[in-house]
Formats: structure tokens, sequence, C-alpha cells
């Protein structure tokens, strides 16, 4: 059978096209460190999230050190804010490893600390986990990313990172 040189030359290239497509979504499930939201972090009964609720770490959010230099960071979603972050700013120490988790009292919720990598889902009923340490001091926006209700253009907040030196964790009023 003969095929024709074009034809050869136009098999070839749709060969390495798909091959490339192929890489391209092969390298965006795995090589760019993103992941579904999965319940890691463990789960929750939404109902048990907020005042009210049975007691859980989410009825008295904020940040809570749990090792030398560690600290955990509970956060909960509502319509339209984030407790802490909206009223008060998330505050924590620069150059130490932080653990926000995060969950919903309601709805489906994002959690995105603007111009880095902190970036979530927040599904009821599901914690969502995420460790980070800022390098510099400095403010930064926390914004909801999720369309959750007709408040959801106002959600957003505050992450404030401290100087260590100027970071005492029992002073902070989150
Ligand atoms: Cu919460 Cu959009």
């Amino acid at each position: 059978m003969e095929i024709h040189r074009f034809e050869k030359i136009w098999l070839v290239v749709s060969l390495v096209l798909i091959v490339g497509f192929i890489a391209t979504v092969a390298y965006g499930a795995v090589g760019a460190g993103v992941a579904m939201v999965d319940d890691s972090g463990g789960t929750i009964n939404p109902a048990n999230v907020g005042p009210g609720g049975a007691q859980t770490p989410f009825d008295d959010p904020g940040i809570r050190k749990v090792g030398e230099n560690e600290y955990v960071v509970y956060v909960r979603a509502q319509q339209f804010r984030f407790v802490p972050g909206t009223q008060n700013p998330i505050t924590v120490p620069a150059d130490a490893n932080v653990t926000f988790r995060v969950t919903s009292a309601d709805v489906t919720h994002g959690f995105n600390v603007v111009g880095t990598n902190v970036n979530t889902m927040v599904i009821p009923g599901e914690i969502s986990e995420m460790t980070v340490r800022f390098d510099e001091p400095g403010t930064y926006g926390l914004v909801c990313n999720e369309y959750c209700g007709v408040g959801h253009h106002t959600m957003a907040g505050t992450v404030r990172v401290v100087p260590q030196s100027q970071f005492n964790v029992s002073e902070v009023n989150n």
C-alpha cells in the first residue's frame, strides 16, 4: 500500500500532538501538585459546626500552638464570612509551619489566600487541610472563590503574617 508523502507527514504530526496532549494532561494531574479536595483532613457533621453545635474546635476557631514553631488555625466558613478572618484578621507568625483546617457551616465555599498557593474548596462535612510556611511578614487578602449565595462577592477577609518576634499566640484574638 502506498501512503502519500503528505499523508505520512500529517500522520506523524497528529501522533506528536496526541502524545503532547497526553503529556500535558498527565503533568496537570500529577506534576503540578494540584489535588481534588478529599476528606484527608477528616470529616465533621456540618450540623455540629458553629456556635450551638457539639464541642468541636470550630465552635471556638482560631490559632493553636501545637509544637515548636507549629500552629494549627481552625477556620469556619459560613454565609458570608470567615471566622476568624473577616471580622478579625487571621494572625500567624512568619517562618513557621501553619496548618489551616477549614470547614463550612452551611454550603460550599472557597478559601484562597490571595497571591499564595493556599487555595481550596471548603465542603460541608469535610475538613480541608493545608500546611504552609509564610517566608515574609505581610498582609494578604482572603477570598471565597466558590459561589455561595447572594453575599458571595462580600465574603472576604485578611491574613496577617507577623515576624516571629512580634507573635504571641496567647495575645492573638482570633
Ligand atoms: Cu463563600 Cu462564596
